[in-house]
């Protein structure tokens, strides 16, 4: 007996198919409702470890683990059927080796049903993501400003502004490439070095401050709503709304209705409404 899933995701093929066309259009999910708003509006939602940030408070990304980074993926997952859903291993649960990167992978398929998952660094992963595709395991690699690589690198910063920094990116751009990366996310990058490793690869760019040479961008999804305990983004997002500020508003008018007890009783059952 055959199970016909009635999901159609994108696969990971048809995404490096798109390599030079239309731009890929990438988001963060780590919950069900946002997964759900985003679904039929992106080609992936990126179960990013900036969730340690984003969603848990913390100062880096370095404090998640797998397991919640499972939890928030399977939550994810269950509320999308069309865009690829990619888990990003978090710092700890791959670099000792292939056959963790393995393991960690493994699990993401298994206990979330996520497409693929993407990791951190370029030339040094290359092993590993060698392995890890010829197992069976779509990588999307990940290179430029690395987050959690922020306590040996000492912080944010732009990479590729001068020309003698561009060989080692360039590089790395090239090695995961050839061990089998299906796509590759060029993060804090000077415009020109992300245009020449667009033109310079077969694999699609997904930049994150890498400028419109990329194949794709992607963001994390508070940051363009507006929505941080800080209630700053980085200098190059565009913040489409104010979810701070309209959050704010509903909760300040809640907080009134309760005052002044305006608040209704069930009628019969809890029947629900359309909002
Ligand atoms: O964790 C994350 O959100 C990322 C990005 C590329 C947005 O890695």
């Amino acid at each position: 007996m055959s199970a016909v899933s009635q999901i159609q995701r994108l696969t990971v093929s048809k995404l490096r198919a798109r390599k030079g066309g239309d731009p890929i259009v990438c988001l963060t999910a780590y919950t069900a409702p946002i997964a759900h708003l985003l679904d039929s509006l992106v080609d992936v939602i990126l179960v990013g470890d900036s969730a340690a940030m984003v969603v848990h408070g913390h100062e880096t990304t370095l404090p998640i683990s797998l397991d919640l980074m499972i939890a928030h993926a399977q939550a994810v997952v269950r509320a999308s059927k069309k865009a690829l859903v990619v888990l990003d291993l978090p710092f700890g649960s791959y670099e000792a080796g292939p056959e963790f990167a393995f393991a960690a992978s493994a699990r993401a398929i298994k206990e979330a049903g996520v497409g693929a998952i993407k990791l951190e660094g370029g030339c040094r992963m290359a092993d590993t993501i060698a392995f890890l595709t010829a197992r069976g395991v779509p990588v999307m690699a990940h290179i430029g400003l690395l987050p959690q690589a922020i306590q040996t690198v000492g912080g944010y910063k732009t990479s590729g502004r001068t020309r003698e920094e561009w060989a080692p990116l360039m590089d790395d751009a090239k090695a995961v490439t050839d061990a089998g990366a299906f796509a590759v996310v060029l993060e804090g990058m000077a415009e020109p070095l992300a245009a020449e490793i667009t033109k310079l690869i077969r694999i699609p760019t997904i930049g994150i401050g890498a400028s419109p040479a990329c194949d794709g961008q992607i963001l994390v999804t508070e940051d363009l709503l507006g929505l941080s305990v800080s209630g700053r983004v980085p200098s190059f997002v565009k913040r489409y709304t104010d979810l701070n500020k309209i959050i704010g508003e509903a909760v300040a008018s809640y907080a009134a209705d309760v005052r002044a007890r305006r608040f209704p009783a069930a009628e019969h059952t809890y029947a629900l409404k359309q909002t």
